[in-house]
């Protein structure tokens, strides 16, 4: 069984300031990181660095995204679908302020230029019983999710950035979704509490496995037979970028790999926890022996 991760691949510029600015005002940054991101390469990285087997497709430009494919197989992620395009990267601006929290400003560069043509020829090298993993940062998600359910693999969509197009992908084709309460309560229509938020998914998508992140709170997740509740693992908070694409990467790389649910949550909410603690989106997530080692 092999795993796809069709996602973004993002060269995050990082500011750390002292507040967010707001419209209108001109504000220094007290410094300036660059680091490789994207909800798509962390989330790679991610299920590579818990122990599963990844191919990441997805896109870059020409010229300044290389060590974004570096980064991938420096980690141990197989890169062959990821296509180099005429044109610039995706990136972020990211504005991280004193307490670890952070906005973030998206350009789509490459990630946006996906086509058809190059999904098919990618998704040929794919089938039945392998994994699909997505997030909401490249085009052309709706064809993707039509041609995984054709080819019968286990899809995963974690529906983040939030944004009008995903009311219009097959979303009762996801097997697995990993989406916090904003994302939540978008797609039911209405925002509720973490367990209201899970009965309205269970009830609109009886057929998928849901885990429902709740910031401080922890998770839920919810299949056919149970519900099961993770606390996080507190730590002091360095840089929440990345914190819940290591959690996802994480959760499924342990699935994967034979984890009862209950278990691969722990495991996800420990590799977070140990990503929140450090610096940048991608740099900041751990080995399995580290998530291994952590003792809370
Ligand atoms: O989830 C964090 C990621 O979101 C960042 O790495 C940034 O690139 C954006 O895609």
């Amino acid at each position: 069984m092999k795993i796809l991760n069709y996602g973004s691949l993002n060269i995050d510029y990082t500011y750390s300031v002292d507040h967010f600015v707001r419209g209108g005002e001109t504000m220094s940054s007290e410094e300036m990181h660059v680091f490789s991101g994207g909800k798509g390469l962390n989330q790679s990285i991610a299920l590579s660095k818990s122990g599963a087997e990844v191919w990441h497709a997805g896109a870059i430009g020409t010229g300044d995204g290389d060590f974004l494919i570096r980064q991938l197989k420096e980690a141990g992620v197989n890169t062959e679908y990821i296509s180099v395009l005429d044109g610039k990267t995706g990136h972020a601006i990211i504005q991280k302020a004193k307490d670890g929290g952070n906005c973030i400003l998206l350009f789509g560069g490459a990630n946006q230029q996906i086509t058809r043509e190059m999904v098919d020829g990618v998704m040929d090298h794919f089938e039945k019983g392998d994994y699909l993993v997505l997030q909401n940062e490249i085009s052309e998600i709706g064809y993707i999710m039509e041609r995984a359910r054709e080819k019968g693999m286990v899809l995963v969509f974690n529906p983040s950035p939030m944004d009008d197009k995903i009311s219009s992908y097959p979303l009762e084709y996801v097997d697995y979704f990993l989406l916090n309460e904003i994302e939540a309560g978008d797609i039911c229509g209405e925002q509720g509490s973490g367990e209201e938020l899970l009965q309205k998914l269970s009830d609109k998508f009886p057929a998928s496995k849901i885990v429902l992140t709740l910031g401080g709170d922890g998770s839920l997740y919810r299949d056919g037979q149970r519900i099961l509740t993770q606390g996080i693992y507190k730590v002091p908070v360095a840089d929440t970028t990345a914190a819940g694409d290591t959690f996802t990467g994480f959760l499924i790389g342990g699935l994967v790999q034979g984890l009862d649910a209950g278990e691969a949550l722990d495991l996800a909410a420990k590799a977070a926890a140990i990503a929140v603690s450090r610096p940048g989106a991608a740099p900041s997530i751990p080995s399995r022996e580290e998530v291994e080692a952590f003792e809370g």
